[in-house]
């Protein structure tokens, strides 16, 4: 009782989430696990380890996106909404961009810092307000929007996002239910990229690669890394499977999309 208050106040008042410490002890796992890195690097092509789904192909696409609106904008400024270790700046030239990183875990933030030094990053929890008053031409979420209180739904996380939006949100995600899952918002316009195809190739890839001897040995060292991998694999496993077993389709379609909401023109 005292523990579940105590949780509670924190959450409440001090903004803390517990949920922050437990990717703190995750992603320190991460950042001392060569053999995470490597295997990252190989399957993702990531240049440095980065905790996200995504494949050249998708990066490919999220940067056609924002060079398309950078080369369109006066003032281009980027929200990266639970930017991680922010693999973005790793892998794309954002030269003339403002960009802000903002994320609940102070180990992430700490190494984005410090590879990234003019970039700006901040400590925040999604479900507060940030705590400067003001919009971005283009916020981004790779992975990072996903329902982070029982209650909420995946509209509610991007009716958050979009507020902080000029013109457009492009997210990177699951969806366990397909298009119909997605919302559509009257003042803007919705395109999906369909990259279930790529995602499928990826999760094969992690199945593989968790067999090998030295991920076996590198799990007794860091377990909590290898066990969380593991446990999502198999589960996007489980999911992909269901998409083609289910003999009630519309109730597990499985999908990986890029979403570009854009602001509609008057
Ligand atoms: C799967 S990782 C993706 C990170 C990054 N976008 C990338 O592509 O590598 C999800 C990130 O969201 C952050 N996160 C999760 N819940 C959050 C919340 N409620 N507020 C802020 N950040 C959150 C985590 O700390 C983590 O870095």
């Amino acid at each position: 009782m005292i523990s579940w208050l105590r949780k509670k106040i924190s959450y409440l008042f001090i903004k803390e989430d517990p949920k922050a410490h437990a990717f703190d002890s995750f992603y320190r796992e991460l950042f001392q696990s060569r053999c995470y890195q490597e295997i990252a690097r190989e399957l993702q092509g990531h240049p440095h380890p980065p905790y996200n789904l995504s494949t050249p192909q998708a990066y490919k696409e999220v940067e056609k996106l924002l060079k398309e609106s950078i080369a369109s904008a006066q003032n281009f400024d980027l929200l990266d909404w639970g930017c991680g270790s922010a693999p973005l700046l790793g892998l794309l030239e954002l030269k003339g961009v403002s960009y802000l990183g903002v994320d609940f875990s102070a180990v992430v933030l700490d190494f984005a810092r410090k590879k990234f030094p003019t970039a700006q990053f901040l400590k925040h929890h999604q479900n507060f307000g940030l705590p400067q008053k003001k919009s971005f031409h283009t916020v981004l979420a790779i992975d990072s929007l996903y329902p982070h209180r029982p209650s909420e739904t995946l509209h509610a996380s991007l009716s958050r996002a979009l507020r902080y939006s000029q013109k457009e949100l492009i997210i990177l995600q699951n969806i366990y239910r397909g298009e119909a899952e997605l919302p559509q918002f009257p003042q803007w316009e919705r395109n999906i990229v369909d990259l279930t195809a790529d995602f499928k190739d990826l999760i094969a890839s992690w199945q593989e690669a968790l067999q090998r001897p030295e991920v076996i040995s590198d799990s007794e060292k860091y377990p909590l890394l290898w066990g969380t991998i593991s446990q999502e694999m198999a589960k996007h496993q489980r999911s992909l499977n269901a998409e083609r077993n289910d003999a009630l389709p519309q109730k597990n379609l499985f999908k990986r999309y890029l979403i570009h909401y854009s602001r509609k023109l008057n």
